[in-house]
């Protein structure tokens, strides 16, 4: 039985086994996220947006950018934001439980996450509406493949990096309560962020703060329709509810996949991989490895054995983000569930967003 199956047509390698998946996660030097942004850098778009952002970095650059940026989303960040998203999850659930019919990802599941990262970085609110067609053209980045799609993309690009500067350059005037203002002010053994550094961030930052909490709360909700006990039990216990997105978490990853490059003739649980190939973490299969889940097919909320997923990246990359999706989504459930005793999908088959690496429903009707 060998270690990693490849993939055509790209020739990549792909782990499916949790204890691959991570092997390449725990090994920056010969799985590099550097190497796959110069490599993945498309000729038709110039500079990669993200290639200055940590994600983009292997030691030792990374550990100065991480540096950098950690402060602002510990927990006196964090702490800052919980009354706010509270507050807009208790807004929005009021507005979609008032309606006997409502499709959720624009009602609820796009909008709370789009808004969280819009207060976080203190941009106006009426730019909002915007941050969706962003974060689409920035998802496609990878893969677009007409020149209508190329020529979209570039117009994103150009229109995000005029508004973004104008934000930085705002925060350097007048420095505030917000994160631009704390990536002005960060220093770490005398060296601040370059505004082409915090640039990249924020381009990261964007789309990274959307897509995947947003198909963490759709996710949930499905959850909450398909089993109304776990519902029944998250409205009686609110403690109950951490439990369940680890659940969810696990089990409907909204990353299915990581990217990197082999930066040298390498092999792993027996698979050999030439230098210069892209390795593949399927996320979503280790999620559900049987040597390290028991019954890993069965959704279980509050695991004995602990709920180790790779959700969330796993050694220097682990998700900066991740204590905030959390918390996004479990004010969000709250919010939720304290307001409905039951969700019904108007249609049982979820119809899953297209592509294999972000996981999530496309729409969400309910009743
Ligand atoms: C990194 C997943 C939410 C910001 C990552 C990585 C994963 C991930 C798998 C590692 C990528 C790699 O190793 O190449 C997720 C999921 C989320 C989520 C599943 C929601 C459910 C967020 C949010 C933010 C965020 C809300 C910020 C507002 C970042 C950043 C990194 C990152 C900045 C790069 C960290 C580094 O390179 O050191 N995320 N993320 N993420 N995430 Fe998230």
């Amino acid at each position: 039985e060998p270690g990693l199956c490849r993939v055509e047509p790209f020739g990549a390698y792909a782990a499916a086994r949790y204890e691959d998946a991570a092997a390449i996660l725990k090994d920056p030097q010969r799985f590099s996220s550097e190497a796959l942004a110069i490599t993945a850098e498309p000729s038709w778009l110039g500079p990669n947006p993200v290639a200055q952002a940590l994600i983009s970095k292997d030691p030792p650059n990374h550990a100065r950018l991480r540096a950098l940026v950690n402060r602002a989303f510990g927990p006196t960040g964090m702490a800052r934001l919980e009354a706010q998203v509270r507050k807009v999850s208790e807004e929005l659930a009021e507005a979609a439980v008032r309606r006997r019919e409502v499709e959720l990802v624009d009602a609820f599941t796009f909008i709370l996450p789009r808004n969280v990262i819009g207060y976080l970085l203190g941009l106006d609110p009426s730019t909002f509406s915007n941050f969706k067609r962003w974060s689409l053209a920035m998802g496609l980045i990878t893969s677009a493949t007409t020149p209508e799609q190329h020529e979209e993309i570039r117009f994103v690009v150009k229109e995000m990096k005029a508004y973004l500067t104008a934000v930085i350059e705002a925060r350097r005037r007048q420095p505030g309560e917000d994160m631009v203002s704390d990536l002005l002010r960060a220093e770490v053994d005398g060296r601040n962020l370059t505004d082409e550094e915090i640039l990249s961030f924020l381009f990261l930052l964007l789309p990274a703060g959307m897509e995947t909490t947003s198909q963490l709360i759709g996710n949930a909700i499905i959850y909450l329709a398909r089993y109304p006990e776990h519902l029944a039990q998250a409205r009686e216990d609110k403690a109950h509810i951490p439990r369940f997105i680890e659940e969810v978490l696990r089990y409907e990853s909204p990353i299915q996949l990581n990217f990197r490059i082999a930066t040298q003739d390498v092999e792993l649980s027996g698979t050999k991989i030439p230098a210069g190939s892209f390795v593949l973490g399927l996320v979503g299969s280790a999620n559900r490895d049987e040597r390290v889940f028991e019954q890993p097919d069965r959704f279980l909320p509050g695991r004995e054995k602990g709920n180790q997923h790779l959700t969330f990246g796993y050694g220097i990359h682990f998700c900066l983000g991740a204590q905030l999706a959390r918390m996004e989504a479990r004010m969000a459930l709250e919010a939720l569930v304290s307001r409905v005793s039951s969700i019904r999908l108007r249609s049982p088959e979820v119809q899953w967003l297209p592509g294999y690496t972000i996981h999530g429903p496309a729409v969400l009707p309910v009743e």
